[in-house]
């Protein structure tokens, strides 16, 4: 089974390097890894955020483990070659369209969380994010006014078979879980929206067994800190996705803690923490390593079939936060490989 290890920029090679720590010492018969360069690291190297050789072994590999990329020296450059390209680049490419992100409070983490501890007790959703559409891939460019004002756009639009296909993923991913899920959108405004929402109706039929409801992004934001206990899954658009998963993290006590999947058709799957490359503690060995722990335990589960190895390193997390490892994000004094041999130690 081969994993590609696409470590990127900024925190990502020392994040990725405690998740690789980890999966080593399960010592796993017939894994190998095969490491890639991408965001800002490739741009440097090849001159391109996701060069051909990275595609290829993307493209080989039985599931790709992602750290994060974006590199502020890269601002300056032209939108098709800044890191977050590679990102995007790899879920077209591969048609990675199904974004999960779970997002459950360990208990031991409850004083973490920003909310009260109630309320961040109750908290085990699943963000079903689409990320093969919506305005992230439409046209977009620059123009001028006939006012001669300058001008930025971005086309958001979502087709029904896009639509179709994640609503699909989010009914069954419900059925597996509490059997309840709440489509967001903006229907009140957004035609995307609008179509989103018919769609999701027509396939509820096939999943009479699912409650289904409807919120709106805005009231969706509000209500994910006021009671997040309400949710099971949340299936949503790649923008309003991102925004929500960022917010739901913070409930769950911080970024550095929750993990993602990006399944595509055939069932391969890309695994990353849901943060970004954090340029404002690169470097320094003060990352939280855990989300990008977490996700290689969902690569185990969900693309190499090894559940109960997922279990194992799922139980070392908690049981090391409950021994009480700590990194900055969470109050602590522990850095990034204190945090993988906290882990380690557990396992
Ligand atoms: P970010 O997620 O990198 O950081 C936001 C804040 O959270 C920062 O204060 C950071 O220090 C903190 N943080 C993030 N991960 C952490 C961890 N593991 N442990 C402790 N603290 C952590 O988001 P930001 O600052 O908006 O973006 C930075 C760069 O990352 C940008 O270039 C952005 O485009 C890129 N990005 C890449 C993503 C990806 O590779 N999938 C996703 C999100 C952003
Ligand atoms: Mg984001």
């Amino acid at each position: 089974m081969l994993i590609a290890l696409f470590p990127g920029d900024g925190i990502g090679p020392e994040i990725v390097a405690q998740a690789k720590r980890v999966l080593d010492a399960l010592g796993i018969d017939g894994l190998t890894y095969e490491e890639g360069l991408v965001g800002g690291a490739a741009w440097k190297a090849v001159g391109h955020p996701l060069p051909p050789e990275t595609l290829d072994i993307a493209k080989r590999a039985d599931a790709i483990l992602f750290g994060a990329v974006g590199d502020p020296d890269c601002d300056g450059l032209e939108r098709h070659l800044r890191p977050e390209q590679a990102i995007l680049g790899l879920r077209k490419e591969l048609g990675l369209f199904s974004n999960l992100r779970p997002a459950k409070v360990f208990p031991e983490l409850a004083d973490a969380s920003a909310l009260k501890p109630e309320v961040a007790s109750a908290i085990d959703l699943l963000i079903v994010r689409e990320t093969n559409g919506d305005v992230y891939f439409g046209e977009k460019g620059f123009r001028t006014t006939a006012e001669g004002w300058r001008e930025g756009y971005d086309i958001m639009s979502y087709n029904e078979a896009e639509v179709r296909r994640i609503a699909h993923g989010g009914f069954q991913a419900a059925r597996a879980r509490r059997g309840k899920l709440c489509s967001v959108d903006k229907a009140n405004v957004l035609e995307t929206s609008q179509l989103w929402r018919d769609v999701v109706i027509e396939v509820a039929k096939d999943y009479p067994d699912v409650a289904l409801s409807h919120m709106y992004v805005d009231n969706a934001a509000m209500q994910l800190v006021r009671d997040p206990g309400q949710f099971d899954v949340i299936l949503t658009g790649n923008l309003f996705g991102d925004i929500l998963s960022d917010q739901a993290s913070m409930c769950v006590g911080s970024i550095g803690m929750l993990a993602s999947a990006t399944l595509n058709a055939e069932g391969k799957g890309l695994y990353e923490p849901i943060h970004g490359s954090a340029p404002d503690i690169a470097g320094q060995g003060k990352a939280n390593p855990l989300a990008t722990v977490l996700s290689a335990a969902m690569m185990l589960r969900y693309s190499l079939g090894l559940g109960a190895e997922a279990d194992r390193i799922e139980a070392a997390v908690a049981r090391a936060l409950a021994g009480g490892a700590r990194s900055a994000d969470l109050g602590g004094t522990m850095g990034t490989e204190e945090m993988g041999d906290a882990v380690l130690a557990a396992l």
